[in-house]
């Protein structure tokens, strides 16, 4: 066994057991509609994937296989740059987005570094969660300057990312029996984040973890991933830690907190992780999205009913969100938002 600083070890309920073998794994689910496959399949699909799991895998989903090429040899290079240079682009208290060698979950340090950036850029947030501090702030990407081409692949990507995320949120829409652009106008100034992640080779795979159990708290996330493997879903039914098998060409969905609360709970944001790995290093590429940060969050009133009432009081989401980046969990669980 390897060591590692006591910052990353998890308690020992949360270690991973890395010699179980799940054989049933996430749907997959092909968006590609053709004479034998029509919109009312799909969109069962979709359903049963929501309800089911929080998480589905999507092939035929239009986003060039090209560009994934370039966007990983851009992350590569980024991350293998020397940290002085990294560095140059942190986080800090003024730029809240950029690189970060060091990101927490829930009090535990995950084995990886981080980059971020906003899609829509500047974007705009509430300065604090409190509700009498009325004052907005302004983020800002950082690029760094190398590779040459890193901000225009991440924008080209972005931009399809962008286009996927408006069709899936309509196909999450019909789903639930709504008007598919039911969910466009929370979008209109959207503080989406796309982020990379760097899984280094860990010592102790059995003690730390890449990323820590948690669930998101944006509408969706779509996640590329290489070929490692590593990230896990927990199992509705008997909450199993099912690995989520990397698929060439697919991409990972998952619904957050806020699909949770506007679906009162027919869809429910579900808990995942990512497993080290001791021998090779592993990449992926999540995208947030992120309502407009005014967007008032609630059961929609079309899913809401006598039999079955609101089970969430109204929040803002941008303040919801600036709980987050100050690191306030306990603010941001929509638990504490449950009526
Ligand atoms: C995450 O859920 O934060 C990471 C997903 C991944 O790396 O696969
Ligand atoms: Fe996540």
């Amino acid at each position: 066994m390897g060591e590692v600083d006591q910052a990353f070890i998890q308690a020992a309920e949360h270690r991973p057991k890395l010699d179980t073998i799940e054989i049933e794994g996430i749907p997959l689910i092909d968006l590609s509609i053709s004479d034998t496959r029509d919109i009312k399949l799909l969109v069962s699909e979709i359903a049963d994937a929501c309800k089911n799991w929080g998480f589905f895998q999507v092939i035929n989903h239009g986003v060039p296989s090209e560009l994934f090429t370039k966007i990983n040899i851009a992350a590569k290079t980024f991350f293998d740059r020397p940290i002085e240079e990294k560095r140059k682009v942190k986080r800090d208290e003024v730029n809240s987005i950029g690189y970060h060698e060091s990101e927490h979950t829930k009090n535990v340090r995950d084995w990886k570094e981080v980059f971020d950036f906003f899609i829509k850029d500047p974007t705009f947030l509430p300065a604090s969660p409190e509700p009498e501090d009325k004052q907005m702030r302004t983020l800002r990407n950082q690029w760094p300057d190398n590779p040459p081409e890193f901000r225009e692949v991440c924008q080209e990507y972005a931009g399809e990312m962008e286009k996927l995320g408006y069709k899936l949120l309509e196909l999450i829409a019909l789903s639930l029996g709504l008007p598919s652009n039911r969910f466009h106008s929370y979008f209109d100034d959207h503080t989406t984040m796309m982020r990379f992640n760097h899984y280094p080779p860990c010592p102790c795979p059995e003690l730390a973890l890449g990323v820590g159990r948690h669930k998101d708290a944006g509408a969706l996330t779509i996640v590329a991933q290489d070929d490692v493997g590593g990230l896990q879903v927990k199992r509705k039914s008997d909450g199993a830690w099912v690995p989520v098998k990397p698929t060439p060409n697919a991409l990972v969905i998952n619904v957050g907190d806020t699909v949770q609360v506007w679906s009162n709970e027919a869809y429910e944001s579900v808990e995942h992780r990512v497993v080290a790995n001791s021998e090779r290093e592993r990449f992926s590429i999540p995208v947030f999205f992120f309502p407009s940060h005014y967007v008032m969050v609630k059961p929609l009133e079309e899913l809401v009913n006598e039999q079955n009432p609101a089970k969430y009081k109204e929040y803002n989401f941008g303040k919801f969100f600036a709980a987050r980046t100050r690191g306030d969990y306990k603010k941001l669980k929509v638990e504490n938002i449950q009526i």
